[in-house]
């Protein structure tokens, strides 16, 4: 049936808003040289102090993500991967694509039994589930093309911070906690984030990273061949090994990230700039941005029945092309082209009925899971006083990846294989399905949802944003760029506003305590969709900057949902 819905209603937007955030609204850290806005303190004093000492966005950006591997573990890492998207001030957009890629010795049904069906945990924990690690090799191209100070000077930050060690917070203190149980069972030694005597973490314990300021000191002194090579590529390999996994020395030395060109889109008379495949983010998000760009969002109502309606009806189509579409493009023919062409996200919206949900089934059928919670990346974004900016999502997929500590070594490693498709239409632990496209071959990277992204206005960026959060970070980032570009929010209350999440199936809306009001969910009921509280208490941890007129920066951190900081100068 087709309803002809949109169009109807709602009058055509043509440039960006002008209008102003109401004189109340939060305002996020102020500063006119340069930002840095990070998930942990530590990590953001790191970026500034490079900034301050004359480094650029992208040398603070390599600094960020050894510090984030120091004290962040669950997320931050050198044996993970992730994103950079970065715009230069000359007006250059670069896509660093670090992501993970399957080891030479996967094959398509290596997470399944005899029967053909998935092993319980076989491609979350433990060291089967490990990709080739990315993320040094990332650093090392990132450094190579755009940064600007030595190479020593980025790394010795983080190997500072290891020895002397990280204080926890209460945010950590109840990661660890909740996941000392998993760390425990996935290792045969007792891996440093685990007391001896088992005793859980308290608020205020310090942990010292010395195996890790070790591994930090080879690859400051020796770059790639610092993790890939020698005393480090041996320990893990051997954990690996131990472990029964299948990553090998010929899997190291032929990992490379890789340069691409961004995707780019347009959205409210702003340029958006953002992954390509491997990640499906880029190509989703700018589905959701063109199918909502004709919508008066201010006449909706920010996080009204109408809006969550419209926005749920446009996620689930474009989660539904995802499953079907997006793998490593490298590896399958990604339709890029068609799914961002206007007249394509006109027809696939256009039976969307104003009234009633369309039942995911009748799109496109798939099996249901619940989306656990019990995952973690981490992005940040930083700007400098050159106009730079980059936006990092980088992630070992799982909190602590895979669980596995490198012996030795003093970090965890990724458990990023559980992003193919392990077999076509089972939810990965996202809840995702997959198909063809996701499947797993060696040297493929895994599709991912990371969304690192720029918004760029008169040739400057206006909005650098990303978040972890899995299958849910996409959603996250349109959420934050409408709040901000079409709400015209101002950014800090953008990135507070409390969100919703819905992904085609499970045929829910997932939302945040406080995020609709009582009569918005009856009218979403009433309209027959199945709402449900997020199991984890937040959904994603953006951490956004945005440019004012007057060409300050404003740091926006999601410090209502965790210890995210934004620090200027
Ligand atoms: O690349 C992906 O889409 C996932 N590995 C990201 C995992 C994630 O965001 C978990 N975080 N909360």
């Amino acid at each position: 049936m087709r309803h002809g819905f949109y169009w109807l209603m709602i009058m055509l937007l043509s440039a960006c808003s002008t209008d102003q955030p109401s004189a109340d609204a939060p305002v996020g850290v102020l500063a006119d040289s340069g930002m840095v806005v990070t998930a942990h303190p530590l990590a953001s004093q790191v970026g500034i102090a490079i900034l301050r000492q004359g480094g650029n966005a992208f040398d603070a950006a390599v600094a960020v993500q050894f510090a984030l591997a120091v004290c962040y573990p669950r997320a931050g890492n050198i044996s993970g991967g992730g994103f950079a998207l970065c715009y230069t001030s000359e007006g250059e957009g670069h896509a660093l694509d670090f992501r993970e890629v399957a080891p030479a010795a996967a094959h398509r049904d290596m997470f399944l039994d005899a029967k053909g069906e998935p092993r319980k945990e076989a491609s979350t924990l433990g060291c089967l589930a490990v990709g080739v690690p990315a993320t040094v090799d990332g650093m090392v191209r990132l450094h190579q093309r755009l940064g600007s100070l030595p190479w020593a000077s980025l790394v010795e930050p983080a190997i500072a911070l290891a020895r002397q060690g990280v204080v926890l917070t209460e945010f950590e203190v109840t990661k660890l906690n909740e996941n000392r149980a998993d760390i425990r069972r996935a290792n045969l030694h007792v891996p440093f984030l685990c007391k001896p005597d088992d005793a859980p973490w308290v608020v205020g314990d310090t942990i010292v990273y010395e195996d890790l300021a070790k591994t930090l000191e080879a690859i400051r002194d020796r770059g790639r061949a610092g993790f890939y090579e020698g005393e480090v590529a041996m320990r893990l390999l051997a954990e690996i090994q131990r472990g029964k996994g299948i990553l090998r020395q010929e899997d190291l030395d032929s990992y490379e990230a890789r340069w691409r060109e961004p995707l780019r889109g347009d959205f409210r008379g702003c340029q958006v700039l953002t992954m390509p495949p491997s990640s499906s983010g880029g190509i989703a998000l700018l589905q959701l941005l063109k199918a909502s760009e004709a919508l008066d969002w201010k006449a909706l109502g920010h996080n009204s029945a109408d809006a969550a309606h419209y926005m749920t009806e446009f996620e689930r189509r474009v989660y539904a092309d995802r499953a079907e579409h997006l793998g490593d493009a490298d590896f399958y023919p990604v339709p890029t082209d068609m799914l961002l062409d206007s007249a394509y996200i006109a027809r696939r919206m256009q039976d969307i009925n104003p009234e009633r949900k369309t039942d995911s089934q009748q799109i496109k059928p798939g099996k249901v899971k619940h989306i656990t919670g019990k995952f973690e990346t981490t992005h940040f974004s930083i700007t400098d006083r050159h106009g730079n900016a980059v936006a990092v999502t980088t992630t070992l997929n799982g909190n602590y990846g895979c669980k596995v500590v490198v012996e030795g070594g003093g970090f965890f490693l990724n458990n990023e294989m559980d992003d193919f498709s392990i077999k076509p239409g089972h939810p990965n632990q996202f809840g995702l399905v997959g198909a063809e496209a996701n499947a797993i071959a060696p040297g493929k990277r895994m599709l991912s949802s990371m969304t690192p992204t720029i918004l760029v206005r008169d040739r400057k960026p206006l909005l650098v944003l990303g978040t972890p959060g899995g299958s849910t970070i996409i959603t996250s980032v349109y959420q934050v760029i409408l709040n901000a570009v079409a709400h015209d929010m101002g950014i800090q209350a953008a990135v507070n506003a409390r969100r919703f999440h819905s992904q085609w199936l499970p045929d829910t809306i997932f939302y945040e305590d406080r995020a609709f009001e009582h009569a918005v969910m009856k009218q979403l009921s009433h309209r027959g969709h199945a709402l449900k509280r997020n199991p984890s208490a937040s959904l994603g941890k953006v951490e956004a900057i945005w440019r004012h007129p007057d060409g300050r920066w404003e740091g926006a951190a999601d410090h209502t949902r965790g210890d995210d900081t934004a620090l200027g100068y």
